[in-house]
C-alpha cells in the first residue's frame, strides 16, 4: 500500500459536532448507503472540507473507508499533500496507465490521525466528464463499494459542470453542500432537480459556513434547517 499524508486540521469544537451528525445522518440513511457523493451548487462551499471530514469520521469509529477526489479539474489534495508524493491518480488510471492499486493511497496516520484510503485526482484532464462516465468509472465504484465500508467521493459543483450528475449515477446517494447565505434556493432546487433526474437519492444537505453570531443563523433557526434538509432528502 502507498503511503500519504495529508494535513490535519484541529476543527472547531462546533464543526467536529456536526460533522459526527452528519456521519449518524448517513448511518441511518439505511445499511445499503455505502458510496455517497458531496456536491454543491457553486465553488468554495466546502464540499472538499466536508467530505474530508466525513471520512475521517467514519474512519474513526473503525470503518474501513475511502476517500475518492473526482474534483478532476481542480483537485483539493493538491494543496494538502506533500509534493512529489503522489505519482498516479485516477486520471492516470481511467487513461488506462496504471492498475487501481497504483491510485489507492493510504492516509499514513502516524499515530496522530486515524486512518483511511484516498485515491487521488491525479493531473487536470481535458475531458474529465468523458473519463467519469466511463464503464472503467462505474466499475471501480462497484469494486471499492464491495470491499469497503463507506465510499466518500467529492466532485466539482452540479451548477457550472454536469460531472457530479454522472458521478451521482452510480454512488448510493448524493449529500449538498450549501454555503449559508450565499446562494440562492432557486439554484440549490435547479441542482437538486439536476440529481433526482440522474436517479440519485439525496441523502440531505449540509449547511455549511454557519456564522452562529447572526441572529438568523441562531441555533434553533440552524437546527431546524438541518432537520428539513433531511427530510426533503427523501
Ligand atoms: N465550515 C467551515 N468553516 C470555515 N471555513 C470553511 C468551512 N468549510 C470550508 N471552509 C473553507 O472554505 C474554503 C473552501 O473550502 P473547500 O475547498 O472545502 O470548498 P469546495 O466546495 O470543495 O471548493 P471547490 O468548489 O473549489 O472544490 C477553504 O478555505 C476551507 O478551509
Ligand atoms: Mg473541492
Amino acid at each position: 500500500m502507498l503511503d500519504l499524508k495529508l494535513e490535519k486540521k484541529e476543527l472547531p469544537f462546533a464543526m467536529a459536532e456536526e460533522i459526527k451528525n452528519l456521519r449518524t445522518g448517513i448511518t441511518f440513511s439505511g445499511d445499503d448507503i455505502k458510496t455517497v457523493m458531496f456536491t454543491s451548487c457553486a465553488a468554495n462551499e466546502g464540499k472538499s472540507t466536508v467530505s474530508i471530514e466525513t471520512v475521517r469520521s467514519f474512519a474513526e469509529l473503525g470503518k474501513k473507508a475511502i476517500f475518492i477526489d473526482c474534483d478532476l479539474r481542480k483537485s483539493i489534495l493538491k494543496h494538502k499533500i506533500e509534493e512529489g508524493s503522489i505519482k498516479n491518480g485516477l486520471t492516470h488510471y481511467l487513461t488506462g496507465q496504471c492498475g487501481l492499486d497504483d491510485i489507492i493511497y493510504r492516509h499514513n496516520p502516524g499515530r496522530e490521525d486515524v486512518e483511511f484510503d484516498i485515491i487521488p485526482a491525479g493531473p487536470v484532464s481535458s475531458s474529465p466528464t468523458e473519463l467519469l462516465a466511463s464503464e472503467k468509472f462505474t466499475n471501480m465504484v462497484k469494486k471499492l463499494r464491495s470491499e469497503y465500508d463507506m465510499v466518500i467521493i467529492d466532485t466539482p459543483p452540479l451548477a457550472s459542470v454536469v460531472d457530479a450528475s454522472i458521478i451521482s449515477a452510480c454512488t448510493d446517494g448524493s449529500v449538498i453542500v450549501v454555503e449559508a447565505g450565499n446562494m440562492n434556493y432557486k439554484i440549490i432546487q435547479k441542482v437538486r432537480n439536476r440529481l433526482k433526474s440522474s436517479g440519485s437519492r439525496i441523502l440531505g444537505v449540509v449547511l455549511n459556513k454557519v456564522d452562529k453570531s447572526k441572529k438568523s443563523y441562531g441555533y434553533y433557526k440552524y437546527g431546524k434547517e438541518y432537520e428539513y434538509s433531511y427530510g426533503y432528502g427523501k
